[in-house]
């Protein structure tokens, strides 16, 4: 009998559902080569739960995700829904999502693809052999801290948002970003801003009590700002980054980059009993319904759960592989098309169905997706 895999699908907003339909096909085809089979439930998140709810994020869905062995989400935002209250607009399914499933790990792996080197706006020698686990908190620091308002003064408004870090939150992040490291090059840096902020001071003061439990793993500490400029300077220095949730947010789009396209770089958001996982690009409303969305980055998040949720490390290492030999062969979508000549410039489902027919070469051409 074999082994049944339950995946609630969010697709939500913009070029979301493109890209999750593309994903669910190559998630399918690896559950199908293992012996695994696969259920997946669509629901409702962000703007499309506004439009059909009245809200971003219903109880229905929220229950379908902790049933669920993961969670796929597509993306969620667009402009039509910038005027909501904020706990209105779609960006607040997500936050709900992540506390509600206690996801405070985010993992965001940077990494560079051979056959994409001319595609990052750096130069080759800068981003050769980069790769960097980026380990982000995810459910603390300023985006949830109490007190945030908007309030009136006597002078005009006064705006409040708050930054709070507990010694359990910092411990709980870095033995993730630890036992990452000691199974990759075992070497941390923990990224803050603690020559001015008190959160930070104690966030570094606990890391480096907490990493004394891994003495074969390098810890170092640098300044956010440092960091910024270190990660177009010399990234190859950085194994994993460990962080706050705003740096982390802020640190995760320049490091994109360093890959050439935002729609490479894949998520992970892991808590102790549940699992999300999405692309790190957004809803990019401009180009929806128009399949030219690059998929690559939430293949890659496939690959993620297989590896982190449903125990399939080897179907992990063959979607991962099956990007690689995709580019490889040079397919692009304009996104990371660099030199349209040599290339073979596809849309998203030609896209998809590329890196399908190295998952499952009896498929024929045209007729995959
Ligand atoms: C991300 C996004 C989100 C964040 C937004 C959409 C709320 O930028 O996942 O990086 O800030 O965390
Ligand atoms: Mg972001």
């Amino acid at each position: 009998m074999s082994i049944t895999k339950e995946i609630a699908v969010l697709s939500g907003d913009g070029i979301g559902p493109e890209v999750t339909s593309v994903a669910v096909k190559i998630l399918q085809a690896v559950c199908e080569r293992h012996d695994y089979t696969l259920k997946t439930e669509n629901h409702e998140v962000g703007g499309a739960s506004i439009d059909r709810f009245g809200r971003p994020l219903t109880r229905e869905t929220l229950e379908a995700c902790k049933k669920a062995d993961a969670v796929l989400l597509g993306a969620v935002g667009g402009s039509q829904w910038d005027d909501q209250p904020k706990d209105k607009r779609p960006e607040a399914a997500l936050l709900g999502l992540r506390k509600e499933l206690g996801l405070y790990a985010n993992l965001r792996p940077i990494k560079t693809y051979e056959s994409l080197i001319h595609a990052s706006p750096l130069k080759e020698e800068i981003i050769r052999d980069v790769d960097i686990m980026i380990v982000r908190e995810l459910t603390g620091g300023i985006y949830f801290g109490r007190p945030r308002l908007i309030e009136k003064t006597d002078t005009g408004e006064r705006g409040v948002d708050t930054l709070i870090y507990t010694t359990e939150e910092v411990k709980r992040i870095v033995h993730t970003a630890f036992e990452t490291a000691a199974v990759r090059n075992r070497k941390v840096t923990s990224v803050d801003k603690a020559n001015v902020l008190d959160s930070s001071r104690l966030w570094r003061r606990t890391v480096t009590e907490s990493a004394k439990q891994w003495p074969e793993v390098t810890l170092e500490h640098m300044l956010v700002d440092n960091c910024a400029m270190q990660l177009v300077r010399y990234p190859s220095q950085f194994d994993v980054i460990v962080t706050g949730n705003m740096f982390g947010d802020i640190l995760s789009d320049e490091a994109s980059m360093i890959t050439g396209s935002i729609g490479m770089l894949p998520s992970a958001s892991l808590g102790e009993k549940h699992a999300m996982y999405e692309p790190v690009h957004g809803s990019a409303p401009d180009i929806a319904g128009e399949n030219k969305a690059n998929p690559l980055a939430t293949i890659a998040s496939v690959a993620l759960m297989c590896r982190y949720s449903l125990d399939m490390p080897e179907a992990a290492r063959e979607i991962e592989e099956a990007i690689e030999t995709t580019l490889k062969d040079g397919f692009r979508t304009g996104d990371i098309s660099t030199d349209p000549s040599r290339e073979y410039v596809v849309d998203t489902t030609e896209m998809g169905s590329a890196v399908l027919k190295h998952l499952n070469p009896n498929l024929q051409p045209g007729t995959l997706l």
